[in-house]
């Protein structure tokens, strides 16, 4: 299966709202993996598990009960599609993704997701890591005073509460988490195609994406996209 399109960057840079709207238009499965790394860092947290104790995180990720189901994500039964949004499990996400044991632990399951008709898979590695044979390789970027806007809103939208000031701060903290960790630090692919998208609307970038999509694959256009 080489129908894969990756897109990686930085918190907030808008990956998952344009890794939707490109999974939607060709009809293809999702993966985003930042979720999967919250549910870790939530179960870690919740079952007392330090971010040093790697194997015994590791051994947890392994017996995550997780369920997508109609747009939400449940963990042993437990709906914690909102749980998993709060920066608090952001951070713990950012740390136990660290932990190289747990990296390996979600290896074959974010592979997993590379089913036909195919697949937009979205994170921080997924162009480099994850599926570094992927055909199409995208990396978003924004300010981060941009991204802490952005995610400013949408945690307002869903009636979160949320600090602008202290969001810069966490962006930054986090940034540098996810670029300075020794195994698979955020960083764009070789062959990516870099967006910065500060400046850019969502459907300017979804565009830019897609454009790139249907001149990888020329016969998606045959069939409607
Ligand atoms: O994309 P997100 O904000 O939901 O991701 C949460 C954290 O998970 C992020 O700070 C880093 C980590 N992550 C990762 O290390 N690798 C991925 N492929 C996806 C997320």
């Amino acid at each position: 299966m080489n129908r894969i399109i990756t897109i990686d960057g930085p918190s907030g840079s808008g990956k998952g709202t344009i890794a939707g709207l490109v999974a939607l238009r060709l009809g293809w499965h999702l993966l985003d993996s930042g979720a999967l790394y919250r549910l870790a860092g939530l179960a870690a947290g919740r079952a007392g598990v330090g971010f040093d104790q790697s194997q015994v995180l590791a051994d947890l990720v392994l017996g995550l009960e997780v369920e997508f189901r109609d747009g939400q994500v449940f963990l042993g039964g437990e709906d914690v599609s909102l749980a998993i949004r709060t920066e608090r499990a952001g951070n713990a996400a950012s740390k136990v993704a660290a932990v190289p044991e747990v990296r390996a632990a979600l290896l074959q399951w974010q592979r997993d997701y590379a089913r036909e008709p195919g697949l937009v898979a979205d994170g921080r590695d997924m162009g480099t890591v994850v599926f570094p044979e992927a055909p199409v390789k995208v990396y978003l970027t924004a300010t981060a005073v941009e991204r802490a806007r952005r995610r400013y809103n949408q945690l307002k939208e869903k009636g979160l509460d949320a600090s602008l000031a202290d969001l810069i701060t966490e962006i930054r903290e986090r940034d540098e988490r996810d670029r300075s960790r020794a195994v698979a630090p955020l960083k764009p692919a070789p062959d990516a195609l870099e967006v910065e998208s500060t400046a850019l609307t969502i459907e300017e970038v979804s565009k830019r994406v897609l454009d790139k999509v249907l001149e990888t694959y020329p016969d998606l256009r045959d069939e409607g996209a």
